[in-house]
């Protein structure tokens, strides 16, 4: 198995654009393991020739990094132009109601992470919803409502970001 070192190296090392830069980087990792580690953002400076207090500044000026390991469960809501359009803010309310929350972020069971996103790349399907990581498009108050409560029901699930 893959020490989480390896699955840094991996992320930074793969980048498929030609420019590789501190926040490609922190990207690459943030899309590999959901998260930002510190020993991410020590490989990252030392790739980038740039100073661990650099990485960091980059890592924290941008609020979609997260720091700590996602939930077992992942839920991401679209509300982007085109899901927005057709009715996220509905599946948005419900997904929150389900959760007992106020908006994004960790249940207070450590089991499910919500999060928001600008776009999922599927807005022919909207409004669109991810639940660990699989997209589903078309998506109701209702039917994101029971999704949830069936992520709940389950001990934790598939998932590509485990730790
Ligand atoms: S705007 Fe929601 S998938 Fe693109």
């Amino acid at each position: 198995m893959e020490t989480l070192n390896q699955r840094i190296a991996q992320a930074i090392h793969h980048q498929p654009q030609p420019t590789v830069t501190v926040l490609s980087s922190l990207l690459a990792v943030e899309d590999a393991l959901g998260y930002i580690p510190v020993e991410a953002v020590e490989q990252v400076a030392a790739l980038t020739h740039a100073t661990v207090n650099d990485v960091w500044a980059v890592a924290s000026f941008y609020p979609n990094f997260r720091f700590q390991p996602p939930c077992p469960h992942q839920v991401e809501i679209c509300w982007g132009p085109s899901c927005h359009l057709k009715g996220a803010s509905g599946v948005i309310a419900a997904v929150l109601d389900a959760l007992g929350m106020a908006g994004e972020g960790d249940t207070p069971d450590g089991g499910l992470t919500l999060r928001y996103n600008t776009c999922l790349g599927a807005c022919a399907q909207a409004p669109v919803t991810a639940f660990d990581h699989h997209l589903a498009g078309r998506m109701t108050p209702e039917q994101a409502r029971a999704r949830v409560q069936e992520l709940l029901g389950q001990p934790g699930g598939e998932n590509r970001h485990a730790r």
